[in-house]
């Protein structure tokens, strides 16, 4: 009953098919399709119903599912495992919860939707049902903690590269954690680590990607775009969580070999920072200045008026 309903949306697709064209092909009272819908969306399935049109199969769980990510990981320089969840709260505390269970480094934590997806500074971060992509990948660099910030600029490299080959499209990296279309946010890193005085324990390397349009809220809606609008065309998240991972796999190993200097050609090539003004707001002091490069630990220098050089090691930038 379900791969026939399922069957008949999907030929149908984007039409909608009406209760009573369904109850026919099934042989079923127009109750019982409603149940069938009913159980199919508990298992992930999204499907409209309008009255007077009937039933249109929005997304299928098997369209984006660890399988779909991890068919696409073969070869990777990191041993992936991919767990993915319909809903989660944040992937972030997911995937600390299963690192202190023992899980190792390359697991990842992929979910359809959070319900309290965090992003930096304790800010917020969307990512509703079928829309974004929102990943969190464990690490164990063995790195001691200062460090561990370069991992948002590798990330963000990886990222940039690995959507340009999926969907063609240019993205720019805001120092240090943003990546910008025409200036506009379509992806965001949260790097969280547990450590020792000496050593990181883990480093959680979280991507916040928004990959269908969506109807963001409060001031999201002016200033966040999706790669579907950028691109023009339909995107797969499956496809591009997997073209990240496969990337992110072979810079992290470059980053252990070499550092973030191993990565800092790639990120000056690919940021929007550099050569501009900017002001940053470092524990809620003001500096302005010219973003004039970063040095091999990933650190912003700024040129302030007095001509002087601000280290800027973390913080905000606003362009
Ligand atoms: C930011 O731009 O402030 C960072 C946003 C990071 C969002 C991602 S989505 C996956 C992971 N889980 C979260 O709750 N946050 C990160």
């Amino acid at each position: 009953m379900k791969s026939k309903l399922l069957a008949v949306l999907k030929e149908n697709y984007p039409e909608y098919v009406s209760g009573e064209k369904l109850s026919g092909e099934l042989s079923c009272s127009r109750t019982a399709v409603w149940k069938h819908i009913e159980k199919l969306r508990k298992e992930g399935y999204i499907i409209k119903a309008v009255r007077n049109r009937g039933y249109l199969l929005e997304n299928s769980p098997e369209a984006f599912s660890a399988h779909a990510v991890s068919s696409q990981l073969s070869g990777a320089m990191l041993p992936y495992h991919v767990n993915f969840y319909r809903v989660l709260s944040s992937t972030q505390p997911e995937a600390q919860r299963l690192f202190l269970e023992g899980a190792r480094e390359g697991t990842v934590v992929i979910a359809d939707s959070q319900t309290s997806g965090r992003g930096r500074l304790g800010r917020e971060w969307q990512t509703r049902e079928g829309k974004g992509l929102a990943m969190s990948i464990i690490l164990t660099p063995g790195i001691p903690p200062y460090k561990a910030p370069q991992l948002t600029l590798a990330a963000a490299v990886s990222i940039v590269k690995a959507v340009k080959k999926v969907t063609g499209v240019n993205m720019e990296i805001k120092w240090p954690n943003d990546l910008l279309i025409n200036g506009r946010k379509a992806c965001g890193i949260l790097t969280e680590m547990q450590s020792d005085p000496d050593q990181v324990r883990s480093v959680i390397v979280g991507i916040g990607l928004n990959v269908k349009k969506d109807d963001f809220s409060g001031e999201l809606e002016n200033t966040a775009v999706s790669l579907e609008e950028a691109a023009g065309m339909e995107l797969d998240r499956a496809d591009l969580a997997s073209a990240i991972l496969m990337q992110f796999a072979s810079d992290y190993q470059l980053f252990l070999e070499k550092g973030f200097k191993g990565l800092k050609d790639d990120w000056e090539k690919h940021t929007c920072t550099l050569g501009r003004t900017v002001r940053v707001e470092q524990n809620g002091v003001y500096f302005t200045g010219r973003a004039e490069s970063v040095d091999d630990q990933g650190i912003l220098q700024l040129r302030t008026e007095d001509g002087r050089i601000h280290p800027v090691v973390s913080g905000d930038i606003e362009l």
